[in-house]
């Protein structure tokens, strides 16, 4: 008889040391499962008591009951106290929580609604397009003839394979060259062969879908991604964003473009802002000129982007007609404009994802 109270003493024990080390919720309830439950080893000791001489069954089944009563109870007040606390111990529920870091809108995006919304005042509305374009809008349309090293492969993320993209753009060149027709003027450069795709890069393609789908008067500005195999560095990135504007009326001319973006550096830069107007060369203008603006805090002038006076062949492209409409268009680069407004000195910040510097807009 004393072996099996001996047993149970030990049991008892055992379970009282386990019982005082279990601190949490899940702890406690490992404990209640090996000791307490219908399998625990406090029931298992019952048992015994086949096993014992008759007339010692009473004192062994009180000492069982009586271990298994002591245990349940302290297993329930520590359960009751671990509720009461609020959860895990070793947490102290009336310390000030820890605030959630609360996210804000990227800069570049509030750039963009900041210029949206001026030139909204000027009357211009938003257009977008597709960031994956066809040649037509990315190149034939804008007067981009096949030659043209713009089209190159290398300066290109054409969406076909590097070897269907050189025999297509050979081909096309053939093509143009045998034929008659003006080939900034058809659909394709070389129309039997199915349209080479890219991704855009430049948001004047959204000129060409705006004109194809609207009547002028047109007035907008279009804020959008554009893609350039371009090695990164501190003014470059192989992404960017590029505002390009619009405008398509009777009688629309130079002296419009000229006082319309002035304004805008005006308007956004400040007052006394330096801006200057350098004569350049695109193919989907004529005049054209390249706009900087200076920057005070680098000493030097930083190109915003070219503009100029709609070429009639693309106005004829879009099928408008270059007789009765005339027209004006701007590119400038968005991150430009932020780098300006905000004194980024690197581009590359835009795109590194480091809360310190994003947190500072
Ligand atoms: N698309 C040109 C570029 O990415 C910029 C540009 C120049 C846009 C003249 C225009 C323009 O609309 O008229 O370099």
């Amino acid at each position: 008889m004393s072996d099996v109270l001996t047993e149970i003493d030990e049991l008892s024990k055992q379970a009282t040391a386990e019982l005082s080390a279990a601190s949490t919720a899940d702890a406690l309830e490992q404990f209640r499962i090996r000791y307490l439950g219908t399998k625990g080893l406090v029931k298992a000791k019952m048992k015994l008591l086949g096993q014992v001489p008759k007339e010692q069954k009473p004192a062994i089944g009180q000492r069982i009951n009586a271990v298994n009563d002591e245990l349940t109870a302290v297993h329930t007040a520590k359960v009751a106290s671990l509720a009461q606390q609020g959860g895990e111990p070793g947490i102290d529920i009336t310390e000030p929580g820890r605030r959630p870091a609360v996210g804000n809108r990227h800069i570049l995006m509030k750039v963009i609604d900041e210029l949206t919304e001026l030139f909204g005042r000027m009357g211009f509305a938003v257009a977008s397009g597709p960031e994956v374009e066809d040649e037509f809008h990315n190149f034939v349309a804008l007067n981009i003839p096949a030659s043209h090293p713009a089209r190159d492969p290398l300066d290109n993320f054409y969406l076909q394979s590097d070897e269907a993209t050189k025999r297509r753009s050979d081909e096309g060149k053939a093509e143009a060259a045998s034929s008659s027709s003006p080939s900034s003027l058809r659909r394709s450069v070389a129309p039997s062969l199915p349209p080479l795709q890219l991704l855009r890069t430049q948001t004047s393609t959204v000129q060409i879908r705006v004109m194809e789908t609207q009547k002028p008067p047109i007035r907008v500005v279009i804020p959008g991604r554009v893609y350039r195999p371009d090695t990164v560095d501190a003014t470059h990135l192989f992404m960017f964003h590029q505002l390009e504007a619009l405008v398509v009326d009777r009688n629309v001319t130079m002296v419009d473009l000229k006082s319309t973006i002035m304004q805008f550096v005006k308007a956004y830069f400040g007052p006394d802002t330096k801006v200057r107007f350098r004569p350049s060369f695109f193919p989907f203008t004529e005049p054209s000129a390249e706009v900087d603006v200076w920057f005070e805090d680098k000493g030097k002038w930083i190109e915003l982007g070219g503009c100029g006076m709609v070429h009639p062949n693309v106005f004829k492209a879009a099928g408008i007609d270059p007789e009765v409409y005339s027209g004006w268009a701007f590119g400038f680069g968005i991150e430009r404009i932020a780098m300006r407004k905000y004194a980024i000195g690197d581009i590359r910040h835009f795109v590194e994802n480091d809360v310190r510097f994003l947190k500072q807009f």
